[in-house]
């Protein structure tokens, strides 16, 4: 798939998402032009083609409305400018992908994109998806690792899949909110995937030039034992010279086949995974030695930060395992290659509907690092809640760690992929937005996510009557969830194992470091320097005082930094127990609104997609009404503090 990319491949067959062709509207009713050869201006030329065909434009070759022009090699291809003549021709140009960049943000921006002038660049060089995606069906965790979106996208039957016609349409999608780069893989590398990196490197080469007219690279999540498991070696000792040379010679022969191949992820020591604390190296002489290979090929290792201890001791009060990345990490900062990335989680656990910003963002000035979110809804509903994302990744991204923002510390945002082959692409039709949203916050980490909200709404449902209910259902999503879940940032009460619905207890007495330390009299986990695990002292001024003092520490966040009693009193004026009852109750009042808001919505969005979110809306509301109940439950039991409302508590 090259310069022969058509129309036709371009619109095949598969739910729309963001692209409907009524979101053409405004530029395929102009002469277009587009200038330039090779993948990205051939992909441009298609997209102008089928929207001009679809609204009375024309793709023309003199006289242009809408002047598409790849220029010669610059500084900056992302970047793209926006011009405009007297005779009222507007023209983009651009070096590079920035092109696709242009010709997508006049499709966003409809008709008012035809008055404006400007220049635009992405705020980070790293934007990506990573697919945690196996070749062969694992016997625990299915085909994709925590996917709610059916069976992968790219691989069925043991091997890539032989037709690659959704996953052209997938990376259009991705191209036209900017992400730039794609993991194939699964971080846990099992040892069929473990072979993608050699003899099953045919396949890779299949799936890069599908992402590649779209401005995407193809990176692979590798094991750190590969010297061992693949190379015959009896070592992968990043410092012994054989295994630098095996790397070396692996990564040659990867970019022998895929020349813009864009290097490798790795999960190392963690969670069972091998890594360099078994030769008794750190983890910057394990990044390094894969960093040293990819280095003459422009390559990047994306070396994750998610090291911590999963056969902890629940009796052992001194092990935290939000210290955790701080502890390994911010040692090594500055011993990096320049060619490592960093990636972080954005909060110190994992995933949780709430945690604080990590503090290893603040704490690593000299190394590169991306944050690292979770698009796929594991500790967020399955993509059977709605649930939008959006503001909670903004709030990552905007927070002020002294006086800079996570964002100007950060060279780039990485996140686990949503995406199956589900027929609505996401599971549930609405987790589009996340996707969405997660592309659209990489560009520009400063919009404002209600904002992009309404825009993915616009683009995707062509019925004008349907916006404002949709908006109204969606926006406040994240924190309905917040509401019927594990109270003030405690964490986790999901069920073992899958992660999905409410077992208050069920991580209480396991190995996994992920404790809410109820008893009779309080609730929450003391990280303070002065009694606690001493966590605070991670943050910089002025969060480790901020977090430190349960009189400033934000509500919403209270008991991960502290364990209080049921009666303490909330900013909101409310006590811990009573802030937990109605929380609960109004969670659950917010998603019988959505049932409600949806049925309004019946005949203004399509048959199939009222069909399956209102499957979703039947479920989320079973399971939020299980949440409040236990959950409730629970404390009235602990705490003996009744409801101060009298409703019914169990
Ligand atoms: C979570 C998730 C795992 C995943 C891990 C990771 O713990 O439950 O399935 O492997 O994160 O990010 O590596």
């Amino acid at each position: 798939m090259n310069g022969s990319l058509g129309a036709a491949e371009l619109l095949p067959d598969v739910h729309p998402a963001w692209l409907p062709p009524t979101a053409f509207r405004a530029l395929g009713a102009r002469r277009v032009r587009v200038v330039g050869d090779g993948p990205i201006a051939d992909t441009v030329r298609a997209e102008a083609l089928a929207a001009t065909t679809a609204h009375g434009g024309a793709l023309v070759t003199e006289d242009p409305e809408l002047d598409l022009v790849l220029t010669g090699p610059d500084d900056d291809p992302e970047a793209f400018a926006i011009t405009r003549d007297a005779a009222g021709t507007t023209t983009v140009t651009a070096s590079g992908p920035g092109l696709l960049y242009g010709f997508h943000h006049l499709v966003r921006a409809g008709e008012s994109a035809f008055q404006e002038t400007g220049e635009h660049h992405p705020a980070y060089p790293v934007r990506m998806l990573d697919h945690w995606d196996n070749v062969d069906v694992h016997p625990v965790m299915g085909q994709v690792e925590r996917g709610y979106s059916g069976g992968s996208l790219l691989y069925a039957d043991g091997a890539v899949r032989p037709d690659l016609t959704r996953v052209a349409a997938y990376a259009r999608l991705l191209g036209s909110i900017g992400v730039n780069r794609v993991a194939l893989n699964n971080v846990n590398v099992h040892r069929t995937e473990a072979r993608l990196l050699t003899d099953l490197l045919p396949e890779v080469v299949r799936l890069a030039e599908v992402f590649r007219p779209h401005g995407i690279r193809a990176h692979l999540s590798v094991t750190f034992a590969s010297p061992i498991l693949l190379g015959g070696l009896t070592t992968a000792d990043p410092l012994d010279p054989e295994v630098r040379s095996w790397w070396a010679r692996t990564t040659a022969a990867v970019y022998a086949a895929i020349p813009d191949f864009g290097g490798y992820v790795v999960k190392a020591d963690s969670e069972g995974q091998p890594g360099p604390f078994s030769y008794g190296r750190d983890h910057a002489d394990g990044a390094n030695a894969l960093a040293e290979a990819l280095e003459p090929f422009g390559g990047t290792v994306f070396w994750r930060a998610f090291v911590y201890d999963h056969h902890q001791d629940w009796r052992d009060r001194t092990t935290d395992r939000a210290r955790a990345a701080h502890d390994h990490f911010t040692p090594l900062d500055g011993e990096f290659a320049d060619n490592v990335v960093l990636q972080v989680k954005n909060g110190p656990i994992d995933f949780q509907p709430r945690e604080p910003v990590s503090p290893v963002i603040a704490a690593m000035p000299t190394t590169r690092l991306a944050v690292e979110f979770q698009v796929t809804q594991e500790y967020t509903g399955q993509q059977r809640h709605v649930c939008y994302l959006g503001p909670q990744w903004s709030e990552v991204l905007r927070f002020p760690f002294g006086d800079r923002e996570v964002h100007t510390l950060a060279a780039g945002v990485t996140a686990v992929s949503n995406v199956g082959d589900d027929p609505f692409w996401t599971g549930h039709p609405l987790a589009q937005a996340n996707l969405y949203a997660f592309g659209r916050l990489a560009w520009d980490p400063t919009a404002d996510p209600d904002e992009l909200l309404r825009e993915w709404i616009a683009l995707t449902f062509p019925d004008p009557a349907a916006h404002a209910p949709l908006h109204e259902l969606m926006s406040g999503s994240w924190r309905a969830y917040e509401d019927y879940t594990a109270p003030l940032g405690v964490g986790f009460m999901v069920r073992p194992g899958d992660h999905y619905g409410p077992d208050v207890d069920g991580y209480e007495y396991t190995r996994w470091g992920t404790y809410h330390f109820a008893d009779r009299d309080g609730v929450g986990v003391d990280r303070t320097r002065a009694t606690g695990t001493g966590f605070t002292g991670q943050y910089p001024q002025p969060w480790r005082e901020v977090y430190e003092d349960p009189g400033t520490c934000p509500d919403e966040l209270l008991l991960f930094f502290h364990h209080v009693p049921y009666g303490h009193v909330l900013h909101s004026g409310k006590t811990v127990v009573q802030h937990v009852y109605d929380t609960h109750f109004a969670g659950v009042e917010a998603v019988e609104r959505m049932v409600t808001t949806w049925e309004s919505l019946r005949g203004k969005v399509s048959d199939d997609v009222h069909e399956r979110v209102t499957e979703r809306l039947v479920e989320q509301l079973r399971c939020a009404v299980e949440w409040r109940d236990q959950v409730n439950t629970y404390f009235l039991r602990k705490s003996g503090v009744p409801d101060a409302h009298g409703r019914t508590i169990h």
